[in-house]
């Protein structure tokens, strides 16, 4: 056993501030409620409903894993966010149609008393959204900085926060090349003062938390904080951040099925998957500029899983093809098809067709709480810089220069946990297994 590590306690109340009140946004502020009331139990919350195995497995130990760390409890939780439109969350949970009218009336108040805070916007990142309304207007870059620090100082006084975190809520942004602004924390500095082009609206956000001492998760594919200036700020004011791009949807069965091929050493030809989604998010993916960020995200993680240098003869020549398709009669009910191409003994192809009708929000929204409370425990654990142990919630896990990330979801799990039982001072759980049989 490990000493335990020094976790302030989680007292008070934690903010929970998140850029982007659409879809995800709002539907996690509906699900807390309702948890709260409860009317709803929190449903895909490893924070909320997990257990987490200590010692042996004849201890017979399985606490809750809110009960094992010391976690913000749900009823200190108050929320808030920015966003281009104007409507309060309520009125966008109704607009974005993930829930039912009789689940938003039900925490309704609640829901209308959140109202955005104007947003650091620019049509330039995502060019989809038309008749925005409700935008910040500012000399510089590092102006629009300040204006959201000074936004989150009101924000702390008047909810009366002892801790705050940001969440990534936003829409995806278009993909664009690191430029020299995000080389160094120095360079970035002048990049804002200097309007660099190429400085995105979430890093804005994303400088003002980590500045401030915030912990930063970001929920889309764009960049954000996965660059060294952010890197070099989170370490330097000693938050953590991670990212990116919650793993939902067609990733997470991914990440799911893909290593149990592989465990199998059955040899993969082809794997085509496409999405058709309606909502905001699927409007904003339909563009060539912001889906080329998704793709980014979604194509890596069968690559690092099969490990075709490893494996030629089995991934050596794998064709993988993912798409996005607006369509808006579905709105947020996305359905996801993957054809796999598979191949067995002595080379006897099989095919492997997935058809997935999930609600993209209900499963990305339990993701950004656990984000909320895992980050606020990192930080009153005294961790800064990337926190590569929640590559869990993710598509495209942030990790350190020279790492390859990990995406095999049960690996990732068993990192989560075996931190968890770090911070705690419990042994590490490695499966070993024989010390039943001596
Ligand atoms: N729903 C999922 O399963 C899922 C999974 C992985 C990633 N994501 C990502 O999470 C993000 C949110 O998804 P969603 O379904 O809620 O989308 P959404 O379109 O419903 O909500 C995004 C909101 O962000 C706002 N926004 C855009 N630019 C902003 C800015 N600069 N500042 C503040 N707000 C801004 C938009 O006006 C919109 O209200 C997207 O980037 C999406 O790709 C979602």
């Amino acid at each position: 056993m490990s000493e335990p590590t020094e976790i302030a306690p989680a007292s008070g109340r934690l903010g929970v501030l998140t850029p982007g009140m659409g879809a995800v946004a709002t539907t996690l502020y509906a699900g807390v409620f309702a948890a709260r009331r409860g009317y709803q139990p929190p449903i895909g919350s490893l924070t909320q409903m997990g257990h987490i195995r200590l010692g042996k497995r004849t201890e017979g130990r399985n606490p809750p894993i809110a009960e094992f760390v010391p976690l913000a409890d749900l009823d200190d939780l108050v929320f808030g966010g920015w966003d281009p439109y104007s409507d309060d969350a309520y009125t966008a949970a109704m607009k974005a149609g993930v829930l039912d009218t009789r689940h938003l009336e039900a925490v309704g108040d609640e829901l209308r008393a959140i109202k955005p805070m104007p947003a650091v916007f620019s049509p330039e990142w995502v060019s989809r959204l038309d008749g925005v309304d409700h935008v910040k207007e500012g000399s510089s870059k590092r102006e629009l900085a300040e204006a959201v620090m000074a936004d989150i100082d009101r924000f702390r006084a008047e909810h009366e926060c002892d801790r705050l975190v940001m969440v990534w809520t936003g829409s995806t942004e278009a993909y664009r090349h690191p430029s020299e602004s995000h080389l160094s924390l120095d360079a970035f500095r002048r990049g804002l003062e200097a309007n660099d082009p190429a400085i995105a609206p979430s890093q804005i956000y994303a400088y003002a938390a980590l500045e401030m001492g915030i912990p930063f998760a970001n929920g889309a594919p764009n960049v954000t904080v996965d660059v060294p200036a952010m890197v070099e700020l989170a370490t330097l004011r000693g938050v953590p951040i991670a990212g990116k791009d919650f793993k939902t949807g067609q990733t997470l069965l991914k990440t799911i099925i893909a290593p149990g091929l592989k465990a199998r050493l059955l040899g993969v030809k082809g794997w085509f998957s496409t999405n058709i989604l309606g909502n905001r998010d699927g409007e904003v993916l339909d563009d060539p500029d912001n889906f080329r960020s998704k793709e980014v995200s979604k194509l890596g993680v069968l690559e690092q899983i099969l490990q075709p240098e490893l494996y030629p003869d089995l991934y050596g020549d794998v064709y993988h093809k993912v798409r996005i398709n607006y369509y808006p009669p579905r709105g947020d009910d996305k359905e996801g098809w993957d054809n796999i191409d598979l191949f067995g003994w002595m080379g006897y192809p099989m095919q492997l067709k997935i058809d997935f009708l999930c609600k993209d929000s209900i499963l990305a929204a339990p993701l950004a709480l656990d984000l909320a409370l895992f980050l606020d425990l990192a930080a009153r654990a005294g961790r800064s810089g990337i926190q590569e142990w929640l590559s869990f919630y993710f598509k495209s896990p942030q990790v350190a220069e020279g790492l390859y990330p990990e995406n095999d979801l049960f690996i990732q799990l068993k990192k989560l946990k075996n931190n968890l039982r770090y911070l705690m001072g419990e042994d590490l759980i490695t499966h070993l297994g024989v010390e039943y049989y001596e």
